[in-house]
């Protein structure tokens, strides 16, 4: 390749995103990063005749991602297939043991094979770059992996699901249920037909991982991340929380303490003036907590084509300037194992809700087990006999490890005025 050439790239994968891309090379004749200009020289999909919104039909097929991977006739392969095993991963892997950078957007990959993947591009002297694999269209990979290696970070905190985070902010808005909510979601196409991977805050998961092992120089450890999801949130929850000052909005974090690393993804409440409970929408949201830095809060577009694709174009960028970062903090071979965190064993606060009978001594029975088992009360809110003689409770607890509170929790389960089971939810430490 001369000075001069154009750089070439092969695009695997002409969905949401990868049309993205080729829609904005194709519009941007001036996407020229080092004065060079990018030619597409090779796409592959699935379905060669499937409609699609950019037109393929002047552009070399290739059936198989892998062989497109393998090519001579590209400089940079574009992964945009997804999923964590299967046709993008080889492809990936056939690239970088050629030497060839890699772009990719694929969360679930560098997730759960991100430190194998290190080190074969880093074995090879191939960069490997992914910045579109969390929060889409805003910078937090390049946030972390550049702009922040000059301090030490201590946690990162957001909303890094636009789809569950649409869902919530319906929810409040409309005070419909979740399922409802999920419905309609699924007719205006901001969630998939299987809602499993966003709803369940496997997603969130996937790229607070990521972003963990770039805050904190460990290796990306998927398997270690305490996941829940939003189903089980109620419109109920929504409002009461809102009575005490809260939002609930699914927080993915990653904190570092003297003992290890803690991932979490859970539904938590975030006190309404703070910029995580601002966020709504499809928004994404991360604050980044450095130790001498303080902290940094950036929100913008997790997905879609126009975001997403403009942050595979920065990665193609970085290549086309000579990029040579570890693919993590550190280089591959010095990533620290992941050292997991009992969160059982972490401080934290929570609500709690219960719906008991209007009985005479209920307010006592709950506060006597909260005593027993240790929990001390915040605040407390009873509500109005609703239906069929049935009294929401809903109080908020000081700090206390997580163990201790869902200890609280299973014993007043037990109490005989309790008519469903106590809704427990975390309030967010950030
Ligand atoms: N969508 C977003 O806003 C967004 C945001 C951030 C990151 N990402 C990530 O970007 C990646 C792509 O997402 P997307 O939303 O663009 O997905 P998508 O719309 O489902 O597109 C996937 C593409 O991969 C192709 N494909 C599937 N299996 C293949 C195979 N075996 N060989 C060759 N091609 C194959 C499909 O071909 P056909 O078209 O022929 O079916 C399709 O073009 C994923 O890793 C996703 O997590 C997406």
């Amino acid at each position: 390749m001369t000075k001069n050439d154009p750089w070439r790239i092969g695009v695997a994968g002409l969905g949401t995103v990868g049309a993205g891309l080729l829609n904005l090379i194709a519009e941007r004749p001036g996407f020229s990063p080092v004065g060079r200009e990018v030619v597409v020289t090779g796409v592959s999909a699935r379905s060669r005749s499937r409609p699609r919104p950019y037109d393929i039909a002047g552009l070399p097929w290739f059936d198989d991602p892998v062989a497109l991977a393998a090519s001579p006739d590209n400089d940079i392969f574009v992964e945009l297939i997804g999923g964590s095993d299967g046709p993008a991963k080889v492809a990936v892997e056939t690239a970088l043991k050629a030497g060839k950078p890699v772009v990719t957007a694929n969360k679930a990959l560098i997730a759960e094979h991100g430190a194998e993947l290190a080190a074969l591009a880093e074995a090879s002297g191939a960069p490997l770059l992914f910045e579109a694999a969390v929060m889409g269209g805003t910078p937090a990979v390049k946030m972390l992996r550049e702009a922040m290696v000059g301090d030490e970070v201590e946690a990162v905190a957001g909303i890094l699901n636009g789809t569950c985070n649409y869902i919530l902010t319906e929810m409040e808005a409309t005070g419909r249920p979740f399922a409802e909510v999920l419905a309609e979601a699924q007719r205006l196409g901001y969630a998939e037909a299987d809602p499993t991977m966003d709803v369940g805050g496997f997603d969130a998961a996937h790229k607070i991982t990521i972003l963990a092992a770039l805050a904190f120089g460990c290796a990306p450890t998927y398997a270690a991340a305490e996941v829940e999801g939003i189903a089980a949130i109620e419109p109920i929850d929504i409002r009461l929380a809102k009575d005490l000052g809260y939002r609930i909005k699914l927080v993915a974090s990653a904190v570092k303490s003297a003992e290890g690393v803690q991932v979490t993804v859970h539904p938590a409440l975030a006190p309404l003036a703070h910029p995580l409970a601002q966020a709504g929408g499809a928004l994404n949201a991360l604050f980044i907590q450095g130790r001498t830095i303080g902290r940094i809060f950036i929100q913008g577009p997790g997905a879609g084509a126009g975001p997403t694709a403009a942050a595979v174009a920065a990665d193609i960028a970085d290549v086309m300037t000579g990029a040579s970062r570890p693919v993590f903090q550190l280089p591959a071979g010095r990533l620290k194992p992941f050292a997991p965190v009992n969160a059982k064993s972490q401080l934290g606060r929570a609500y709690i809700r219960l719906m008991v009978r209007d009985e005479p001594g209920v307010i006592a029975a709950v506060s006597e087990t909260l005593a027993e088992a240790k929990v001390s009360i915040d605040s407390f809110l009873q509500k109005p006999v609703e239906d069929a003689g049935v009294v929401p409770i809903v109080l908020t607890t000081h700090a206390a490890p997580e163990e201790v509170i869902l200890e609280a929790v299973r014993r007043m389960q037990g109490l005989a005025v309790m008519i469903e089971p106590p809704r427990m939810i975390r309030i967010a430490r950030i």
